[in-house]
């Protein structure tokens, strides 16, 4: 028996007001639809609500399934009836628990029922239905002879990763995830299954290409592929300690190198992490070639400014070998095994080409490494990761021709910290921790760098979020999300 609604508030901590007679009327939608759906009283209701980043506790009012557009749409409407916040779940990836609602009380439309690919060779496209992970679809393309640009974790969700980006060492060659999207069907928040194209629906088309979450929820992308490279070589050099002249050097002369006429078949990272000994840090070096010839040729102008490795790992050969070496130890086929945890809080920085990290930020971010980072109590790591540079085909598309927010990025810095043991509890000092490197930058660097955040990093506690993250883009984006979700169906943290 249902009390009444007033006296029965349902005991989500923190949700909006929704009331007993709200969650049965969604659940006696969803039913009537088929679509399953967990709730607050199953037994399972805690396993499928546990977010990937454990330093989130959220509790949705129900975790549906739907297995169809269709069920999509039943779901978006029911949600949207009773008054309940509405997102998607793709691969659970979010580093906010967005993929969850990122705050109590929401209705979790989660898409692993709908995995179909299909590759059509006639025109070298392929439909993806978004509950896939990278992983699967880089082994079922590849299959056919094809790839996609996109990153390097198999576990990831295509829906979340190609709604707001989408990078991997591809994408000097072939662009983000979401530049390859040629169309999508796409559930708007009034249930309306909706085509978006260059030619169909051009401004919401325009709009989940950047910003997807806070749109409606994609249910599958027609992408552009790519003929799998015929072998490809993925490197990796290690420096188990550097000094910080060293280690800032190493960054500086990367961004010179880059504007050198590199090949874009070329793609790199550096990765910093706590030195053996104060004021050092360690540096890796890794990336992966795609082109013909020796990538060590094209590599050595770089090697040449800095120390000899400590060591290597140098492993040629096919396309979809490289991509299971960089996903190690996750393999590439996602039934095999659960998804990991991590407990975690992240930053991002884009830095502009035209205005690259000034030596005096460089040297700030490096001290700050080799000594805060030495003493911190967390499981860090920063990566600098080379989107632009010469022939970058990620810069090569036009500002406004999709809703990401930079098309001038010479660097992504990732910079991340873990729990020591990567489970909670979170220490107290992770935060400022990570809060005080990214200050290192910023406070050495022109007040009116043109720098940006990217959505895929997402960070719900960066000032100035909607500038960084959505740029010039953003009234655009709040005029498309007025037209198309006028009573915010789809609210999460950091959204449109
Ligand atoms: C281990 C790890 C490695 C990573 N490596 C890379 C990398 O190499 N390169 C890179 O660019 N990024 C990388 N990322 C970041 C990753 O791209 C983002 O976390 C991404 O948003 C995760 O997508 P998801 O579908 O797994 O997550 P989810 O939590 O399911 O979704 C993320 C957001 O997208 C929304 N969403 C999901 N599906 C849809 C849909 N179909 N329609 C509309 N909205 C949707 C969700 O509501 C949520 O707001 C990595 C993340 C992790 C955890
Ligand atoms: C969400 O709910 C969980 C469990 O009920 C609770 O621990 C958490 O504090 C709530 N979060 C917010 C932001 O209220
Ligand atoms: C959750 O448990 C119910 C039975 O209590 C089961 O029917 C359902 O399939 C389970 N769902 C998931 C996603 O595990
Ligand atoms: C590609 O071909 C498929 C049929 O094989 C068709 O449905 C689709 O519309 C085509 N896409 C484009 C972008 O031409
Ligand atoms: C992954 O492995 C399972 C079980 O062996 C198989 O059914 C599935 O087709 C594989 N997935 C892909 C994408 O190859
Ligand atoms: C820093 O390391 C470099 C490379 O190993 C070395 O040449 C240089 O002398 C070191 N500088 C200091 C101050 O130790
Ligand atoms: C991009 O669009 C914005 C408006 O959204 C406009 O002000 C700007 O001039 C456009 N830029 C280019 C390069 O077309
Ligand atoms: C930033 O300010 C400097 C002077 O402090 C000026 O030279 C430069 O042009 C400005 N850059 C932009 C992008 O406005
Ligand atoms: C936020 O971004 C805008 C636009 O770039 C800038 O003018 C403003 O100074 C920024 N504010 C803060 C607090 O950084
Ligand atoms: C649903 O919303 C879309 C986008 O605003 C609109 O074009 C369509 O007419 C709406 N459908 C209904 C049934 O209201």
């Amino acid at each position: 028996m249902l009390p009444s609604p007033i006296l029965a508030l349902i005991t989500i901590t923190g949700a909006a007001l929704v009331s007993a007679t709200n969650v049965a009327q969604l659940q006696a939608a969803l039913a009537a639809g088929g679509v399953s759906a967990v709730y607050s009283t199953n037994s399972n209701y805690s396993t499928v609500t546990a977010a990937y980043n454990r330093r989130f506790t959220i509790s949705p009012i129900a975790v549906a399934y739907p297995t169809s557009d269709q069920q999509v749409a039943t779901a978006v409407k029911a949600g949207s009836q009773q008054g309940i916040a509405v997102v998607a779940r793709s691969g659970g990836h979010s580093y906010i628990a967005n993929g969850l609602g990122g705050t109590n009380g929401s209705l979790v439309v989660d898409l692993s029922k709908m995995k179909s690919i299909s590759v059509r060779s006639s025109n070298n496209t392929a439909l993806i239905q978004t509950g896939n992970r990278l992983g699967d679809v880089a082994v079922t393309l590849n299959a056919a002879g094809r790839a996609l640009p996109h990153g390097t974790c198999p576990y990831v969700g295509i829906g979340g990763h190609s709604g707001y980006g989408g990078f991997g060492f591809t994408s000097r060659a072939w662009g983000l995830t979401l530049d390859t999207i040629k169309s999508a069907t796409v559930v708007l928040a009034n249930g309306t299954i909706a085509t978006a194209s260059s030619t169909v629906n051009a401004d919401l088309f325009w709009a989940i290409r950047g910003a997807s979450p806070s749109f409606g929820i994609v249910t599958s992308i027609e992408v552009s592929t790519f003929a799998a490279p015929s072998s490809a070589t993925v490197f990796e050099y290690n420096w188990n300690k550097l000094n910080v002249s060293a280690a800032s050097n190493a960054i500086s002369a990367l961004q010179t190198y880059a504007a050198t006429n590199i090949p874009a078949e070329l793609g790199l990272e550096l990765v910093f992490g706590a030195g053996p000994s104060k004021n050092t840090v360690y540096m890796g070096l890794t990336g992966a070639y795609y082109g013909t010839g020796d990538y060590s040729t094209i590599l050595a102008p770089y090697l040449a400014k800095l120390p000899k490795p400590s060591s290597k790992d140098i492993t040629p050969g096919s396309y979809i070998n490289s991509v299971a070496t960089l996903g190690a130890p996750d393999s590439l086929n996602t039934s095999s095994k659960p998804d990991d945890t991590d407990t975690f809080y992240t930053k991002s920085i884009m830095t502009p080409e035209g205005s690259p990290m000034s030596a005096a930020a460089i040297s700030a971010f490096v001290k700050y490494m080799a000594n805060q980072g030495y003493t911190s109590d967390t499981a860090w790591f920063v990566e600098v990761e080379l989107y632009g540079g010469s022939n970058s085909a990620i810069n090569a598309v036009p500002l406004n021709s999709t809703a990401f927010s930079k098309r001038d990025i010479l660097f992504t810095l990732q910079l991340y910290a873990s729990s020591a043991n990567y489970s909670p509890p979170y220490p107290a000092d992770g935060v400022s921790f990570v809060n005080g490197m990214y200050n290192s930058i910023i406070n050495a660097s022109p007040a009116n760098w043109s720098f940006g955040a990217y959505l895929n990093y997402a960070d719900n506690q960066l000032a100035n979020a909607t500038s960084l993250y959505y740029g010039s883009h953003y009234a655009r984006l709040k005029s498309i999300k007025g037209s198309v979700d006028p009573s915010n169906v789809f609210r999460f943290p950091i959204g449109v």
